[in-house]
């Protein structure tokens, strides 16, 4: 019967392993988390989520509260599982482009033990094209009548549980033949709610379920650094970005999504997966199909050095001894993430040139005084503009859009506003007395 519950096991429960496992619980299924870090996996079996993400809380205790998932930091948990899902992380190399599969190679080698007959092992991690055709020999060499699949995941952080609940689409990477139909069926009476919703499907080879990952990043970025790219041209010829954003996204073709110019993009995933990804070509033999990448990715790091430029600018040309605010930390709004933050990586860099600089975000305050202690962190925006010489939006937080220009200028010493993420309204900070000046707009 196809909408019977199944038994899953979710193998490595970060971001995305802690929210598919919920979801999965969610979806009907019973589901184990494993996760090797005990204290992570006593917090959420506890109810207690390590990092913040929208309604996600709710998500996991009611899916514990239902009876459905628990978490244990042994593999064993994961016997007899109908599923095992693969989501441990695949962070960049240290000084490298490539993937760091450590996590990916320990997690099947462990699974690999207690792995039986007639289950199925869903790869979902980010991997380099390849991995899974490797990792279904070994699976095979051990385990001959369990089959590999890899079913990426699109989800964003910031709308996880949404993402997961009811994705754009599910991509399922299968063997050929009857073993891969038999992944195919496993795997819709998992997502069978959501397949049910008439969810688009494309069922293929692994090469292509691994390369659909990292070629829609890689599009996003590219999207990205491509208004980027414009706004350096606004910033040449007195142009608007934003306006120029608007008018050609009117185009369904091009469409206005991800067009918006600003600091560019960082966190755990665009920036790794393109390197990733052209360090994976590089070794096929086939790196000047990637070429494109490395300049989205130089567009992407520009954008955060013409900010300090631009504060430096402001500041009378000089940064020593300025007093500078810097709104958010976070790499983007909505989260808790500051892996690869365009927003620190510009505070640090004011920093360096002098400036005395406090960072304010509504979420990341405890990853930003664990990973970057040289940085001053307070935890409102009043504090951070205490006495300020300038005040820079890098993180465009609800809460910092909707700033009374007015009462918060009250607080610095010179109503100067840099606008990193085109999310203020420029005239009402005008209107109030503001110096307003943005990437990609006229000054
Ligand atoms: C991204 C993808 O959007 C997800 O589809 C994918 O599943 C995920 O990576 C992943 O690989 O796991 P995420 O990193 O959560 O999701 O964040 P995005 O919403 O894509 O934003 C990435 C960065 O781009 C942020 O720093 C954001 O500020 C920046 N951005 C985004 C812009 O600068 N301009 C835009 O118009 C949009």
């Amino acid at each position: 019967d196809s909408n019977q519950p199944l038994k899953l096991s979710v193998i490595g429960c970060g971001y995305l392993g802690a929210v598919h496992a919920a979801s999965m619980a969610e979806l009907g299924h019973e589901v184990v988390g494993i996760e090797v870090d005990v204290e992570k996996a006593e917090a959420l079996a506890a109810g207690r989520v390590p990092f913040f993400e929208p309604g996600f809380s709710e998500l996991l205790r009611r899916s514990l509260d239902s009876g459905r998932l628990t978490f244990s930091s042994d593999i064993t948990a994961a016997r007899g599982a109908a599923v095992h899902f693969l989501c441990v992380g695949t962070p960049q190399r240290r000084g490298e482009y490539a993937a760091d599969l450590t996590y990916v190679e320990s997690a099947t080698a462990a699974l690999l033990d207690v792995l039986g007959p007639g289950e199925l092992v869903a790869g979902k991690s980010t991997v380099p094209v390849g991995t899974a055709a490797r990792l279904a020999e070994l699976v095979a060499e051990r385990v001959p009548d369990a089959v590999l699949a890899w079913n990426p995941e699109f989800l964003r952080e910031g709308f996880a549980v949404q993402d997961t609940l009811h994705p754009d689409r599910l991509v399922y990477g299968i063997p050929d033949g009857a073993a891969g139909e038999w992944a195919a069926d496993r795997l819709d009476r998992v997502y069978a709610r959501i397949v049910a919703e008439d969810t688009p499907k494309v069922v293929t080879d692994y090469a292509t379920a691994e390369m659909v990952k990292t070629a829609a990043n890689s599009f996003l970025a590219t999207k990205i650094s491509f208004i980027n790219a414009m706004a350096e041209l606004c910033e040449a010829t007195g142009a608007d970005v934003k306006q120029l954003a608007d008018a050609i996204g009117h185009d369904d073709r091009i469409g206005r999504k991800f067009l918006n110019a600003g600091l560019g993009f960082g966190g755990g995933c665009l920036p790794k997966d393109i390197r990733a990804f052209m360090a994976r070509a590089g070794e096929l033999g086939a790196d000047q199909a990637l070429t494109f990448l490395r300049e989205v990715d130089n567009i992407n790091m520009r954008r955060r050095i013409r900010m300090v430029e631009l504060a430096r600018q402001v500041c009378d040309d000089s940064l020593l001894g300025k007093r500078i605010a810097v709104l958010g930390a976070a790499f983007k709004p909505d989260s808790d993430d500051i892996r690869d933050s365009p927003a620190l990586n510009v505070a640090a860099q004011l920093q360096l040139q002098g400036a005395t600089v406090r960072v304010t975000d509504p979420q990341a305050g405890d990853n930003v005084r664990k990973h970057w202690s040289q940085l001053d962190f307070v935890e409102t925006p009043e504090e951070a503009a205490e006495n300020a010489d300038a005040v820079l939006l890098l993180t465009e937080w609800k809460l910092y859009k909707q700033l009374d220009p007015a009462a918060f200028g009250r607080h610095v010493r010179t109503r100067r506003v840099l606008d990193g993420r085109n999310a203020l309204d420029r005239e009402t900070w005008e209107a109030a007395g503001w110096t307003y000046r943005a990437l990609g707009r006229r000054n």
